[in-house]
């Protein structure tokens, strides 16, 4: 793991308070407008029956997945968050990073029908874990990638892959600390399929309502499978 991955994970161990005000006091704007009805909507759609929410922070997503029937298991790096997820209930949450949970992947169960990384996937290397995560899954598993949509950035900064800071301005009050998190082009992106032996079922791209520019990226994949 480099310095800017251990500075992600410490981040959110920093900021797990302000994060969780953020989102249950409903102050990002972009999750109101479309991105956490888009997600479900997605998750709805393969009619799952155990999910595992990978990078589950508070829970929210967890909650709104048991409310529909969904056996759910969350895993997360921040213990605090796990705390407040685990409080809130909705789902059995788990504290482990990313790297732990690859170790072994099987720790919390098999034969979940979908993972879903709902903008949890922020770091550089990504294809271990969504290699362990194919491991998890049923014959007919799918893996949801939820993340900013790259077009997002792309009118203020270059547009090339590398590292970039979250300051988490607009969000809330209280961030304690910056988040390193690695910026993907969409190229780069469905790139991160085939190097984790995925294949695309389909993208989708949540637009503003107002501004009509993009919002974020939904990326659905499964594992290569012999036909
Ligand atoms: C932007 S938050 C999203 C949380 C949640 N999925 C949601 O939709 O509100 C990203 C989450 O991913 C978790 N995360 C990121 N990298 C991680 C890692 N390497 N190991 C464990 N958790 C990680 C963070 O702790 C944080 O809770």
């Amino acid at each position: 793991m480099n310095e800017k991955e251990r500075q992600l994970e410490k981040s959110w161990i920093a900021n797990a308070e302000a994060w969780t005000q953020s989102v249950r006091q409903n102050q990002i704007e972009s999750r109101k407008l479309a991105t956490d009805q888009a997600v479900i909507d997605e998750i709805v759609s393969f009619n799952p029956r155990k999910v595992m929410d990978v990078g589950s922070g508070e829970g929210w997503l967890a909650r709104a997945l048991h409310s529909r029937g969904m056996e759910v298991v969350g895993i997360e790096g921040s213990g605090e968050l796990v705390q407040v997820a685990q409080a809130a209930g909705g789902g059995s949450f788990h504290e482990l990073s990313y790297a732990d949970f690859c170790q072994k992947p099987a720790q919390f169960g098999t034969d979940f029908d979908l993972a879903v990384c709902n903008f949890s996937l922020l770091s550089e290397d990504i294809s271990e874990l969504l290699q362990a995560l194919s491991t998890i899954l049923t014959a007919h598993g799918v893996i949801v990638i939820h993340t900013l949509h790259p077009y997002n950035l792309a009118a203020e900064d270059r547009y090339e892959i590398g590292w970039r800071e979250e300051s988490f301005t607009g969000m809330g009050e209280g961030y304690k600390s910056a988040m390193p998190w690695y910026y993907r082009t969409m190229s780069a992106w469905l790139g991160e399929l085939p190097k984790a032996g995925l294949e695309l079922v389909r993208c989708t791209e949540p637009i503003h309502p107002r501004t009509g520019r993009p919002l974020s990226l939904l990326i659905i994949a499964k594992p290569q499978r012999d036909s």
